[in-house]
């Protein structure tokens, strides 16, 4: 029933003989009720994938959810979406093994299907798929609906970073005919092209997590041979195409204020405030993710030790900024966010933000910068060209790059990475039970550290009697680290690593933004073959690191802070 409702609306393009529409439907048909018996038959589960549809609209919730991410970029929604399409598909392939023949649609034909009356039809690589029910049943469909009638792939293009395999074989369900060669071809050349194509040059020493968009770590002994952190090696998060900006043209707009509104250029951000710079580290929220991911998958970027960096930032004051726009210290009295908006866009227009408590923006000690100096140059294109929020001591989400608008907002940010993506969650809670609205957004981050050479599975020489063992420690909010164990016996003796110091090696209490590099230099334990070496950091509010990964885990990956662990074999020579 789903599937003719599905085909409404088909006057195939070289005019479809009534019979072989016929054929088709039947096939449908028969396609659709061998592929329930078999899911029941397969499945100890109640429900038929029919009866599942109908209960869904016709649709199953993992559909819309991962075409929701498909479309909107939105990792953890996808994510989402494909654990219950996991659970809850069929072979959508031997359906369609079925469908030998299907109907030939020119551009002209697709393109009338636009809205919900009409019908909601894309193209993707030369298919036409009709995907009305789930737009229908969206909340977000009107976002969709971008994309209707064309072709999917500049979408597509954007969010390279999701498992492809997975979403093109769910779409491949809603598939309805082919798009005539000749729109084909004209379709190719008339493809915008790929939204990356502007990324800038990095460098080739980058561990490569995500090509598109770009995310990248540097390799992790890198972190401790350097106090800062070179840019070029500095972790790089994108959710999206780098935006290329102008700086001769670039505005920031401050939005409201008893002022009405503040609107500066670059210019005026360097002339008409002080110039303030800190050193400060910035970490991902998903720094040291594949931990978690080896103790059960987990949906992100599978981010090493290094996501995470330490930078001189110098830029005008966020305080500086919002009071010369009116926002004193009485705007806590109606507000309690700031909110940032990032130059970046998705297909559908959508650009990346987030937002930070107004009390940690306004503080005189909050250090929070619009910087646009980055270890004493001007921000690379990678990390916010020409100007981005550096807010010290808290997760690297919120500190948006290229950066649009300011509001200061009784509210939090309504952006998805605010309310639907960085967030933890109890080892408890898996995609069935997630609710986003019940946690805090992440802000402070907890103490971390980490060994960064030797690398897990080095090899060292007994000859050399000695090992060296670096890393690096920090905590968030302001936080002090003031001890790092180490241990190279897998927990069981401890020594205390020697803090290096930096030019911040002291700073001011609750003001302590940027990490210590530690060493330890320690005696080969004559009777080992293997060392399972653990650091575990202690901030000054004597925070300390949980000791294994599993009672932290949640389903994002984030807020990974284990003790960090690395084996090392002795090689006798
Ligand atoms: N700002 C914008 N506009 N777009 C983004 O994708 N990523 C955020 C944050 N700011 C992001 C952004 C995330 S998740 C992190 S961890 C940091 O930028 C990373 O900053 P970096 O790339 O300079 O290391």
């Amino acid at each position: 029933m789903l599937l003719l409702r599905r085909c409404r609306g088909l006057t195939p393009c070289g005019g479809l003989a009534p019979q072989r529409g016929q054929e088709w439907r039947r096939a449908l048909r028969l396609a659709s009720s061998s592929s329930s018996s078999s899911s029941s038959s397969s499945s100890s589960s109640s429900s038929s994938r029919d009866e599942q549809r109908s209960q869904h609209g016709g649709h199953t919730p993992g559909w819309k959810q991962a075409f929701a991410g498909l479309l909107a970029g939105t990792g953890a929604v996808l994510a989402y979406g494909l654990h219950h399409h996991q659970a809850q598909h069929t072979d959508a392939v031997s359906v369609h093994a079925h469908l030998s023949r299907l109907p030939v649609f020119s551009q002209e034909e697709v393109t009338k299907h636009r809205t919900l009356q009409d019908g909601v039809w894309v193209t993707y690589k030369g298919g036409v798929y009709d995907i009305t029910d789930f737009v229908a049943m969206h909340p977000g469909g009107d976002k969709i609906l971008l994309a209707a009638g064309g072709a999917l792939e500049p979408f597509w293009a954007l969010y390279a970073v999701h498992d492809q395999d997975h979403v093109l074989d769910i779409l491949s369900e809603y598939k309805v005919g082919e798009l005539s060669a000749e729109d084909q071809k004209k379709q190719e050349s008339l493809r915008s092209g790929d939204p990356y194509s502007s990324d800038p040059q990095r460098h080739p020493a980058l561990r490569v997590n995500s090509q598109k968009p770009f995310n990248a770590e540097p390799p992790p002994e890198i972190l401790s041979d350097s106090y800062i952190t070179p840019s070029a090696f500095f972790f790089k998060r994108n959710h999206l195409p780098v935006p290329r900006v102008d700086p001769a043209s670039y505005e920031l707009l401050v939005e409201g204020g008893p002022g009405g509104g503040l609107r500066l250029s670059l210019e005026d951000l360097k002339s008409r405030f002080p110039r303030h710079a800190i050193t400060a580290t910035l970490q991902c929220a998903g720094n040291r993710r594949s931990e978690m991911n080896q103790v059960k998958h987990v949906k992100g970027l599978n981010w090493g030790i290094a996501a995470i960096g330490t930078a001189t930032w110098a830029g005008a004051r966020l305080r500086d900024v919002l009071q010369a726009a009116g926002y004193g210290p009485d705007a806590a009295r109606w507000a309690r966010h700031v909110q940032f908006e990032g130059l970046d866009k998705d297909a559908a227009g959508t650009t990346y933000g987030a937002s930070i408590p107004l009390n940690k923006a306004l503080s005189e000690d909050g250090d929070v910068l619009l910087a646009y100096e980055m270890n004493g140059e001007p921000l690379p294109a990678d990390h916010g060209f020409p100007v981005r929020v550096l807010v010290p001591g808290t997760v690297g989400a919120r500190n948006v790059k290229w950066l649009a608008k300011i509001t200061v907002s009784a509210e939090e940010s309504a952006s998805h990475w605010q309310q639907n993506d960085y967030k933890g969650f109890s080892p408890a809670t898996d995609w069935d039970s997630v609710d986003f609205k019940s946690a805090p957004a992440i802000q402070e981050l907890p103490v971390q550290s980490a060994v960064t050479t030797p690398a897990n599975g080095a090899v060292v020489s007994r000859a050399e009697e000695q090992l060296t063992v670096k890393g690096y420690a920090w905590s968030g909010g302001g936080r002090e680290v003031v001890r790092v164990d180490v241990s190279l016996d897998g927990g069981h003796t401890w020594q205390v690593a020697r803090l290096k110091a930096g030019e911040e090696f002291s700073p001011p209490p609750g003001r302590a933004w940027a990490w210590k590099l530690w060493e330890v230099t320690a005696a080969l334990p004559p009777e080992s073959r293997q060392l399972e070496i653990v650091c575990k950091a202690v901030d000054d509010s004597y925070n300390v690191q949980p000791d294994s990964v599993a009672p932290v885990w949640n389903l994002r990956g984030v807020l990974s802070n284990a003790w960090h662990r690395v084996r090392v074999q002795i090689q006798d020579d």
